[in-house]
């Protein structure tokens, strides 16, 4: 939530920082805005709005410079206004500052800083760090960031720039994510590795409680008390093409095509010689008799299908919980129970607070995670990789698919842990696997005409009903999430056998009703569920197979899904005409795909 970058070396900050803004936008996109420092001034420009708001100003008014820093916002405190935008200054122009976190002891801090002469400019919790820097500034700036760390409470990433200091930025972490790289005599600071590209060629992702002291010559570490740190930096193996967009019109589409690809590197990455390969985990799972999955949006109906996953092969017990949940109940702690954070980004805030509640209680943790150098990865005990690769569309794609084939590889390795997995069933299982990213490409080809036909017809419905069972019912929360979050249609799942306890009564000729309905063990179920809603006279498109002549018999439209070979991998199968669907529809509407309204990517505050 909220992006944050810096720069110094010998090349423009500016046009350097705008690229790094574009990669970060994910993070947040209600106001931008950026300072260089140049001849003793500190040079701010700021605008509310998308990111070619503040690309306007920059060619109004333009700035230019060696060092810099430059913010994202997704507001929190104040509304998204060009006065609310990063960076703050204090009133003197002594150091300007960008934020990411909540310093949720502002207020209090904010009346002594008034009390204290302090005229503040914005509503934003943030503008409190510069007036305290100014105040705790006698010429050393790493001096000044060490005095005032003590004062914040909440989570945050800072730097800081200071008039006086030209070519010298300094920051610093504590619970939100901050990345350093390093170039040839450059030096970068960025919430996330695409924008330290191409500049950087090493990175080292921030330790909380770290202070960083940046030149474009050197990049010196210490500990909030001056303790001197080594950091380790790695080489960055993220290529430049897997943060464009390529020849697609949104990073949405590309992720959405890029599915069978991911799907296949992830595969052979725990498939060898026709086995499972099995990561260590730094725990006995044949001491795992109960599993608690924690998540959000995306990655809790992921988790979803991880508990049938579980449940099938290894026989344990698996609840489900909302992280945000989790974190306030007071859970049930015992020494055979696994805890298993999902989490694309590894900086979800609620997901990694129940990781520490659950570590608190001594339970281990492995994790699934997309960015390895995440806060969750770090945290864990294990560790098991999605392998998607960067994901910047807002709306969750490829991370899901790569979610459920690596929870259902995750419970393979359990239940052979526990000895409850044949040999000739785990065969059964990889043979699906196998098949599984020919069968993506399969659908996304055959079912693209219909749905983009019927996304022409529905996209002015303001609300929609998505139904299905067990698996599907997963599939149908999934669905209607992507529709509501990118197409702002009212959209919601429900259980189809729930449907007639209430929420039938919305049908009408005007309400479409999406009904996942492949050849599973549900199948017939599901169509007397659609003829009850065909007798209401709803709209009724259907997900199923292509040659299923009892549904199309019975629905307006029939996306098309192949059928794997494996019934509880049928949803990673059918959700990808619902991405599709979502996507027609938000296009339809006009509505920015990549970067739907009030969102951001990566939620890194409560
Ligand atoms: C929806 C979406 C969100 C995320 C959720 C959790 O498309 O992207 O619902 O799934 O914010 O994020 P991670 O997985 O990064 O913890």
């Amino acid at each position: 939530m909220c992006g944050i970058a810096g720069y110094v070396g010998p090349k423009g900050a500016e046009s350097i920082l705008t690229v790094a803004l574009e990669r970060l936008k994910y993070r947040g996109y209600d106001s931008a805005g950026l300072c260089i420092v140049n001849d003793g001034d500190l040079l701010l420009r700021r605008a509310a709005g998308r990111l070619r708001e503040l690309e306007h100003e920059l060619a109004d008014h333009p700035i230019s410079g060696n060092c810099g820093i430059a913010h994202t916002r997704w507001a929190t405190h104040g509304a998204p206004t060009s006065e609310n935008a990063h960076p703050h200054k204090d009133g003197d122009n002594t150091v300007a500052v960008v934020h990411n976190g909540i310093i949720e002891n502002h207020e209090q801090l904010r009346r002594a800083l008034e009390a204290d002469g302090a005229v503040f400019n914005s509503d934003t919790d943030t503008e409190v760090i510069p007036h305290l820097l100014a105040r705790a500034y006698q010429g050393d700036p790493v001096a000044a960031v060490r005095e005032i760390l003590p004062k914040l409470e909440g989570s945050y990433a800072f730097a800081a720039v200071f008039a006086d200091q030209p070519g010298r930025i300094v920051a610093a972490r504590h619970g939100s994510p901050l990345l350093l790289g390093r170039g040839k005599g450059e030096s970068l600071i960025a919430s996330d590795i695409p924008a330290l590209l191409p500049h950087a060629h090493e990175y080292c992702p921030m330790e909380d409680g770290w202070v960083v002291d940046c030149t474009g010559q050197r990049i010196v570490v210490c500990s909030a008390d001056g303790t001197p740190v080594e950091a380790e930096f790695k080489p960055i193996e993220v290529e430049i093409t897997e943060v464009s967009m390529g020849d697609y019109d949104s990073f949405m589409a590309k992720e959405i095509a890029e599915q069978p690809e991911i799907l296949q590197r992830l595969l052979d990455s725990r498939l060898r010689n026709g086995d499972l390969v099995e990561p260590d985990l730094g725990i006995d799972l044949k001491t795992i008799n109960h599993v608690v999955f924690l998540a959000c949006g995306t990655s809790w109906h992921a988790a979803m299908l991880g508990k049938r996953f579980l449940e099938h092969y290894a026989r344990v017990h698996v609840e489900v919980d909302i992280s945000s949940e989790y974190r306030y109940r007071n859970p049930v702690a015992s020494g055979d129970t696994l805890v298993v954070p999902i989490s694309q980004s590894g900086e979800t805030a609620d997901t990694l607070a129940g990781l520490r509640l659950a570590r608190s209680m001594f339970m281990p943790v492995v994790s699934l995670v997309n960015v390895m150098d995440s806060t969750i990865a770090r945290e864990s005990d294990g560790v098991l990789p999605l392998m998607a690769g960067p994901e910047i569309g807002v709306a969750s794609t490829k991370a899901y698919t790569a979610q459920i084939m690596a929870l259902y590889l995750f419970a393979l390795q359990v239940a052979r842990a526990k000895g409850r997995l044949d040999q000739e069933r785990l065969n059964a299982a990889i043979l699906a696997l196998k098949a599984i990213p020919e069968q993506v490409t399969e659908t996304l080809a055959l079912c693209e005409e219909v749905v983009e036909h019927t996304a022409d017809l529905f996209a002015p419905a303001s609300a929609s009903v998505f139904l299905g069972r067990g698996g599907e019912h997963v599939t149908a929360l999934e669905g209607a999430l992507k529709l509501k979050e990118i197409a702002y249609v009212f959209a919601t799942g429900y259980a189809a056998g729930e449907f007639k306890h209430g929420p039938i009564a919305l049908v009408t000729q005007h309400l479409p009703l999406v009904c996942l309905c492949p050849r599973d063990a549900m199948h017939d179920k599901m169509l007397s569920n659609i003829q009850e809603v065909r007798a209401r006279s709803g709209r009724v498109v259907g997900v199923g197979a292509p040659d299923d002549q009892a549904l199309a018999d019975l629905c307006d439209f029939v996306f098309p899904v192949v059928q794997p070979q494996e019934e509880l991998l049928q949803p990673l199968l059918t959700i990808l005409p619902l991405q599709r669907y979502a996507y027609h529809v938000a296009r339809k509407r006009d509505c920015d795909v990549d970067q739907p309204r009030n969102l951001a990517k990566s939620v890194t505050v409560e």
